[in-house]
């Protein structure tokens, strides 16, 4: 295999500044936007949780994204050894989040074996009962298994080939497509009979129902959909060149998520009310409402089985980048090769997504006690602590990490290298002091010590 100069061996690089925005686009559209939004927004009060949900988006989103990526585009490594390169001791930083990225990745294949299970579903067809069927295969011991090896079979061939080509050339048609699609079914969706009530909860917040657990909810997604608080985008970071104007997509990234995902809310909450399913159904909620949707529309199967492969590729540029992160860290910290990096990683997060699967059905009784006084089943325990409690802690330390330790000025002056630096004081002052106290008391109210 010939190797472009700029690239070592192992690490790889960018082939161009398109090449790195459809990565890094890819890692944050997946099924965070897909199936986690609409289910968590379904719970949590509809438009209460859109308005909150937009509203951190706003604060932390673009401010935590360019923290993000100038520590890696600086220091040119792996989430670990990014931190403990600006300051001796703080690689912990960077080493929490790898650990968020693989327990991440334990669950989020399971998920992504789900999808796989739905496009051979989109032809085979899931009878008369939605819910029945999904909750017939996701207890079920041996098929989610399955589906689960092979999402994380093709996450792990992907990642062995390096970072770039074909992922940014997947992405590149991928995301357009899905969001052609998106457009498909929201219209199909919002002129069902019945569908103005779902408008009407997913657009109006009724403000007594925004609640701190909708705050705690929210937050969580954030970072999950963003792909911050774990490193993942330091790690991208680190293969952008100096040219690179971080603060353009710092601000074109978060906000192109932020669309896909109110985009299937548009698409799975109207079809909610107009079939009669529970808005507060839970993962379920797009496995459920969906085929619903496809079969009120003419040529449904071959709709149903373009979304969700569609779905499928958005995912797997997920998945990917859930990988990289731990992979960088063991060819980076640990001195593997790429191969042996992924495989050994891939074979761990494939046995705890084993437990992850079964947690559905077999394992359901099998219950893990949290600090937070509740028990959870694996599934909904890796789910917890990473997006509730490793996520952002993860952007609170990266946060108090720039204002404190590297410090603005040095991060200012590394974002500037790309072209001028146009909201640079408001930057500095949330990096330092808002965003770091708005997770701060979120997620020191997550804990449930505060109630005690
Ligand atoms: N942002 C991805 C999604 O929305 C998930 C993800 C989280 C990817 C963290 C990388 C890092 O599906
Ligand atoms: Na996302």
């Amino acid at each position: 295999q010939q190797l472009k100069p700029e690239q070592t061996p192992e690490r790889g690089m960018w082939s161009s500044r398109f090449g790195f925005l459809m990565a890094a686009v890819g890692s944050a559209v997946g099924l965070g936007n897909l199936w986690k939004f609409p289910y968590l927004a379904g719970e949590n009060g509809g438009g209460a949780f859109v308005l909150v949900y937009v509203g951190l988006v706003v604060i932390l989103g673009f401010t935590l994204m360019l923290a993000e990526l100038s520590i890696g585009r600086h220091t040119n490594s792996d989430a670990y050894g990014a931190y403990s390169k600006l300051k001796k001791g703080w690689g912990f930083v960077g080493g929490f989040g790898i650990l968020a990225g693989f327990l991440i990745l334990s669950y989020y294949s399971v998920v992504g074996g789900w999808v796989l299970k739905y496009i051979v579903a989109s032809v085979t067809g899931v009878g008369a009962d939605k819910g029945a069927y999904f909750t017939n295969f996701i207890t079920s011991s041996v098929e989610p298994v399955i589906y689960h090896l092979i999402f994380m079979g093709l996450t792990a061939i992907i990642v062995i080939r390096g970072i770039s080509g074909g992922i940014e050339k997947a992405v590149k048609i991928v995301m357009p497509a899905l969001f052609i699609m998106l457009m498909v079914i929201v219209l199909r969706s919002v002129t069902l009979e019945g569908a103005s009530e779902g408008l009407k909860y997913y657009l109006t917040p009724n403000f007594s129902e925004i609640t701190l657990k909708v705050f705690i909810a929210a937050l969580g997604q954030v970072f999950f959909s963003l792909s911050l608080g774990m490193g993942c985008m330091v790690t991208y970071g680190s293969y952008l060149s100096k040219q690179e104007d971080l603060e353009k997509d710092a601000l074109l990234i978060p906000s192109l998520d932020s669309l896909v995902a109110i985009m299937a809310g548009f698409a799975i909450l109207p079809a909610v009310f107009a079939f009669g399913f529970a808005p507060g159904e839970g993962p379920g909620l797009m496995f459920i409402t969906l085929p619903a949707v496809f079969e009120s529309m003419p040529l449904g199967t071959v709709f149903s089985l373009i979304f969700f492969i569609l779905v499928f590729f958005a995912a797997i540029s997920s998945s990917i980048s859930l990988m990289e992160v731990t992979v960088a860290f063991g060819i980076d910290r640990l001195k593997w090769s790429r191969k042996v990096s992924v495989l050994v990683f891939t074979t761990v997060m494939f046995i705890i997504g084993i437990g992850a699967s079964l947690s559905m059905g077999a394992w359901s009784d099998f219950l893990i006690p949290w600090i937070d006084g509740n028990s959870y089943g694996i599934f909904d325990f890796l789910d917890v602590v990473t997006s509730y409690y490793l996520l952002p802690l993860g952007g609170l330390l990266s946060a108090i990490f720039i204002g404190f330790v590297w410090g603005v000025p040095n991060a200012v002056k590394e974002i500037k290298t790309g072209g001028n630096f146009r909201t640079e004081k408001l930057w500095s002052v949330l990096i330092k002091y808002i965003v770091p106290i708005l997770v701060f008391v979120i997620l020191l109210s997550t804990t449930g010590l505060l109630d005690r």
